[in-house]
């Protein structure tokens, strides 16, 4: 079935992908974007319009009447992660709350830094991990914490694995709640691709309403 979908960072590394994923898979997309001129997929399916994620008017007037919002947006540094992911939730929240029943779930990538480690520790525990990093990995999971105070409002939060990158579309991946996802080569990774498959699989079969879960091979 085609599902409506409004995706914040559509033009970004994972957004990109969660674009290019829904629309192969048939679902209508509304990338919501500051720049449309860096929107360059062109799709019978895809509209573009101009949004701010840290705007809840700009935000509901894009989740009106749609099934899902998808938020991938990140800050680029530290500073700019703490400026806009926990903002970037409270006024995702504060647009679909005030669209009330009729208001669409969200799915908002996160990030691995509060994802438990098979020491009993978080990812961000690990020592000799830069600052810059260690901003980004909070502003996160401020933003999560901020989610698990919300039970008005449909939200699940995607977290990577710990590495994420442009790569192969395998189709294949495992998923967790809390921990971690390791190979057996001891690394935490997903591709970017298939990041955006297990997204466009949790829109079409939804099994995470309400919580966080981490995706990785
Ligand atoms: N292992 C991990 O945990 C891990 C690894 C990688 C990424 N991540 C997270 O994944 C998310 C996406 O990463 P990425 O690499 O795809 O980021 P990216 O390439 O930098 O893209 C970020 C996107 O967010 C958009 N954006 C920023 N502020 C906005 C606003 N106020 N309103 C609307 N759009 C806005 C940007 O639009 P403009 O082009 O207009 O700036 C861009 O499209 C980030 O939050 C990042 O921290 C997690």
């Amino acid at each position: 079935m085609s599902t409506t979908i409004a995706l914040f960072g559509a033009n970004g590394t994972i957004g990109s992908r969660i674009l290019d994923e829904a629309l192969s898979r048939g679902h209508q997309v509304t990338a919501v974007v500051r720049d449309p001129a860096k929107i360059t997929t062109t799709h019978p399916n895809l509209t573009v319009t101009t949004g701010d994620v840290l705007d809840a008017a700009s935000v509901a007037a894009v989740a009106k009447g749609r099934d899902v919002v998808v938020s991938a947006v990140g800050g680029g540094g530290a500073e700019g992660h703490v400026a806009t992911i926990r903002p970037a939730a409270e006024s995702l929240v504060e647009a679909l709350r005030g669209l009330g029943d009729a208001a669409p779930r969200l799915i908002s990538v996160g990030g691995a830094g509060s994802l438990r480690t098979p020491d009993g520790k978080q990812v961000w525990d690990k020592e000799g991990l830069p600052e810059f990093l260690l901003g980004i990995m909070h502003a996160h999971g401020d933003a999560l914490d901020y989610y698990r105070t919300v039970s008005d409002v449909r939200w699940t939060n995607l977290s990577p694995a710990a590495t994420i990158e442009p790569g192969e579309r395998t189709g294949s991946y495992r998923t967790a709640t809390e921990d971690l996802i390791i190979d057996a080569e001891g690394a935490s990774r997903i591709s970017a691709e298939d990041y955006a498959v297990a997204v466009v699989d949790e829109i079409e079969r939804p099994q995470h309403v309400g919580e966080r879960f981490t995706v990785g091979y």
